[in-house]
């Protein structure tokens, strides 16, 4: 039995139904899991294979249950590569989510705004992502039997879901931008000139996370919903510096409608 496998054994051993669909909450979005019904909470130090989340903010368990009535497995906290774990690391998880049974994936982060036309508090679903983080997490030996050698990424962001979620936010009153997720490697957020640099590129919100999930839920075959939080504007657009902080208040004051719009999307 590989890790995936073992790991995967192990947590269908805690809960009696597998889950649907898996969340990735991100930096301070992990209250999501609180609105789980029924949960099986599983912290990360308890389970074979996986490694310890060490940011602040992050609890760093998974919580199985259910939510507006599908069976879902949400991490409350994720494995960043600017924490040193290598790609195969930081994805390991969606591998054995897919393995418990999981068809769909939403994942959410907070994010800079490159684009100077959002604002701090905004809402954007991933349209599209750039990999700017040098690194790939299917480099290596590839297991025919998780997916292809070189997995189609023109559609990495389901089209069907996002609409779904453009629908819902209407629907809810939630203002939502649509834009393209760039990933970085931080931990140091970006110049002023970097962020130039990734507007040309065509990037409307920068972080250092999900690319590299998203990258592994497509080669897995899962079907993608992206959302990101844009927590405060990226370097030079602003007078002010960046701090976590912000980042941290901002997610607090959109947990509401954060909430609202992943719960009516999770519901269809
Ligand atoms: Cl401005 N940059 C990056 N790389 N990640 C972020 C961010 C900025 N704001 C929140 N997360």
């Amino acid at each position: 039995m590989n890790s995936i496998e073992q790991t995967a054994s192990f947590l269908k051993d805690k809960v009696n139904q597998a889950p649907e669909i898996g969340l990735i909450l991100g930096s301070g979005l992990g209250i999501l899991a609180e609105e789980i019904q029924n949960p099986i909470k599983v912290p990360y130090n308890e389970i074979p294979n996986f490694p310890v989340s060490t940011v602040a903010g992050h609890a760093g368990q998974l919580v199985f249950g259910t939510l507006e009535g599908k069976q879902v497995v949400a991490m409350q906290g994720r494995f960043h590569f600017y924490e040193g774990y290598s790609m195969e690391v930081v994805t390991f998880p969606v591998r054995v989510m897919k393995a418990l049974g999981i068809s769909q994936m939403i994942v959410t982060n907070a994010a800079g705004g490159v684009n100077e036309a959002y604002e701090a508090g905004n809402l954007m679903i991933i349209k599209d992502q750039i990999n700017n983080m040098g690194q790939n997490p299917l480099i290596g030996p590839n297991d025919d039997s998780m997916g292809v050698r070189f997995p189609d990424m023109s559609t990495a962001y389901s089209e069907r879901l996002r609409k779904l979620a453009r629908e819902k936010a209407t629907s809810l009153n939630i203002g939502i931008q649509e834009g393209v997720y760039v990933g970085n490697t931080g931990p140091a957020y970006e110049t002023p000139a970097e962020v130039r640099m990734l507007r040309v590129m065509g990037a409307d919100a920068v972080g250092m996370s999900t690319v590299p999930e998203v990258i592994v839920a497509r080669h897995a075959g899962l079907e993608v919903l992206g959302i990101s939080c844009i927590s405060n504007m990226a370097a030079g657009i602003l007078p002010q510096p960046l701090s976590h902080d912000e980042v941290i208040e901002t997610t607090e004051r959109v947990k509401s409608d954060f909430l609202s719009l992943v719960k009516a999307i999770v519901m269809d």
